[in-house]
């Protein structure tokens, strides 16, 4: 009995090494925020080293991607943290929504949930490892950001808008 439940889960496991997906990498980024924001080298690291693999068109994949269901896992991760920030396409958005992932990008570093724990768990990827001063580096720029938009447009450009009810 115990003979053939193995043997089920290793045909299960070989199959779904085969199951296609698309990966994220190849799309050009057509609004990275290098448009319109300044990305002072030492944050640009920070952030390639952090944050781009989960929030750009391009995530570098580790050999161990290739192993089901380990990919899929990971590329669920990288599928919801494009769709929530994407700093590829980032610029033709509107601005208050622009405003508005600036100031989640200061309140996710400042809480510590970016990047994911998942993501430097296991020491998988050390250099994401932020120190304190690394956090602090990317939350005054992120403020910077806020505070550029802040004097370059109007102020209630940078208002969400909350959506019109539905019609009674
Ligand atoms: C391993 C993938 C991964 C990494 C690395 C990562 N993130 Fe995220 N990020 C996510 C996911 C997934 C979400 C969606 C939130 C959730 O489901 O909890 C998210 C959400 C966010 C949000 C919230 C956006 C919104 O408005 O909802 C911000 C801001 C953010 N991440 C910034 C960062 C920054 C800055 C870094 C680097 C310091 C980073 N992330 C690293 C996966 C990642």
């Amino acid at each position: 009995m115990l003979k053939k439940i193995g043997l089920v889960i290793l045909v299960i496991l070989v199959a779904i090494q085969f199951i296609p997906y698309e990966k994220n990498e190849g799309k050009p980024a057509e609004h990275p925020i290098s448009g319109s924001y300044n990305i002072p080298a030492n944050v640009n690291k920070l952030l390639i080293n952090a944050c781009n693999n989960c929030h750009t068109n391009t995530s570098e994949y580790p050999w161990y991607a290739s192993v089901e269901p380990v990919g899929y896992w990971l590329n669920g991760h990288i599928q919801n943290g494009k769709r929530h920030l994407n700093f590829d396409e980032f610029t033709h958005k509107p601005l208050a929504w622009q405003y508005h992932k600036w100031e989640e990008t200061v309140e996710m570093v400042e809480e510590g949930n970016m990047p994911l724990e998942s993501y430097t768990n296991f020491g998988l990827h050390p250099e994401a490892n932020l120190t304190d001063s690394d956090r602090q580096v990317i939350i005054d720029w992120a403020k910077d950001q806020m505070a550029y938009l802040k004097v370059t447009y109007p102020a209630d450009s940078l208002v969400m808008k909350r959506r019109s009810p539905p019609p009674a």
